[in-house]
């Protein structure tokens, strides 16, 4: 088993507690064995010193979908579902084996080098295998699933699918992925919304995912029109429709969940639902502003996500959670929503929405070693005496300054440079498999 052991760095470990102290932690296999200061640096294979740096867990990015990465910059300046069935859905259906791994190693390597650890993603229709393989090779942990779509109108043929098909091929990408690399690699079942969804479906994911105990993701209230077509296809309103066929449960994620009336917000609370929140994504495509601060107050899990490439367009947790605070403070005011609370809900929140609040979220004794080293010697970042940590991470660093990252006890970024995938070889097979792609559209 080999050991890492990281110096003198501020560590802010999103305990129970808010510690925050200048010291060590000491890394075993893929976990974290000791915390202190002044650790002994005899029997570690690898040493970091980190003086001058911030050690942070990584963080948990709790809605993404990498097979969208390749088309940022082509769905710009439209709202929810012009953007989907004029652009979207037409590029999803082009997808190839290629353009599915390239897109994925695109994001992730956007994703480690802005100091994401951990994803909850949803991929398209088809070939979610090369997702999955991306994801593997780039030591990224993932929750991710192929995307379900069994109804629903203007959509490309080569998305439309057949009820039991959809959740057979689930089912066996299930079982080739669920709990592969010692655990980093999960499988959730992905509805994509109640619009492209038949009950039997739905029923059916509720169903295979009691069965084998995992995660279900799916967009929800979102916008306005998505919920005019629930209501007028199945006579109730989003959330209550998924409690009504029995979805609502704990391992359901709502990504969005914009537009909640009050018995909503009340069966969320009640049957423990998780919600994501995805601040870019809402103003790009001028969605709305969800009540976040409610639903904290009111005890619902909440995590963040950068969402998709085309509707945000970065995957920079950083830009996240600052939007986080900002948006809710112009409707609020200044003081609905501090730093330490959106730094929490881009760590431990994002690992109880995925239920892993034992393994991840907080740097402690027995956790996974998911972590990340900020380099905050530079003008942006500048005073640092007496610094308030939480307001120099969230409100004035950048995605520029994350320094190392450690995945499942690997240094899969070092000096700034992500290990685990060649940049120079993606960014140019990126290029030419979405030209490729843009052919057969
Ligand atoms: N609703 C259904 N599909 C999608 C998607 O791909 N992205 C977003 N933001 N919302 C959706
Ligand atoms: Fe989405």
């Amino acid at each position: 088993m080999s050991s890492l052991l990281i110096q003198n760095a501020v560590v802010m470990t999103m305990n129970d507690q808010d510690d925050i102290f200048t010291g060590d932690v000491f890394i075993e296999g893929n976990r974290i064995v000791q915390i202190g200061a002044g650790l002994n640096a005899r029997g570690a294979d690898q040493v970091i010193d980190a003086a001058g740096k911030v050690l942070l867990p990584g963080f948990i990015q709790t809605h993404i979908h990498l097979c969208q990465t390749l088309f940022r910059g082509r769905a710009d300046d439209l709202s929810l579902i012009s953007w989907l069935k004029e652009k979207i859905w037409p590029l999803e259906a082009a997808h190839s084996e290629d353009s599915v791994y390239y897109s994925a190693m695109l994001g992730i390597g956007e994703l480690i080098r802005s100091g994401t650890t951990t994803i909850l993603d949803m991929e398209t229709v088809h070939y979610t295998d090369f997702a999955f393989q991306a994801i593997k090779q780039s030591g990224i942990r993932a929750v991710s699933g192929k995307v379900m779509m069994d109804h629903g109108t203007e959509v490309p043929v080569a998305l439309q699918e057949n009820t039991q098909k959809s959740l057979q091929d689930s089912v066996d990408l299930l079982e080739k992925w669920h709990g592969a690399e010692n655990g980093r690699i999960q499988y959730a079942f992905c509805p994509r919304f109640v619009v492209s969804c038949t009950e039997e479906l739905l029923i059916g994911v509720r169903d295979l995912s009691a069965k084998y105990g995992v995660m279900v993701h799916t967009h929800a209230s979102e916008n306005t029109g998505e919920i005019a077509i629930v209501e007028a296809e199945r006579g109730m309103r989003n959330v209550v429709y998924l409690d009504h066929i029995g979805l609502a449960k704990p391992n359901l994620v709502l990504a969005h969940s914009i537009w909640l009336n009050d018995d909503e917000k009340r069966i969320i609370r009640e049957r423990g639902v998780k919600v994501t929140h995805c601040p870019g994504s809402n103003m790009k495509l001028a969605s709305g502003v969800a009540e976040i601060p409610f639903l904290l107050e009111q005890g619902i899990d909440v995590g963040i996500g950068a969402d998709g490439a085309p509707c945000n367009n970065n995957l920079d947790m950083f830009q996240e959670m600052r939007l986080t605070a900002y948006m809710q403070k112009v409707k609020h005011g200044p003081t609905v929503m501090n730093a330490r609370t959106v730094l929490r809900m881009a760590t431990m929140g994002g690992a109880k929405v995925l239920g892993l609040e034992s393994k991840i979220g907080s740097i402690e004794i027995g956790k996974l070693a998911d972590l990340q080293l900020l380099d905050l010697e530079d003008f942006h970042v500048y005073p640092s005496f007496d610094a308030d940590w939480y307001s120099r991470v969230v409100y004035a660093a950048t995605r520029g300054d994350v320094d190392t990252v450690i995945i499942d006890g690997q240094l899969v970024m070092e000096n700034k440079l992500v290990k685990t995938i060649d940049k120079k070889v993606v960014l140019k097979e990126a290029d030419r498999s979405l030209r490729n792609l843009l052919q057969r559209l």
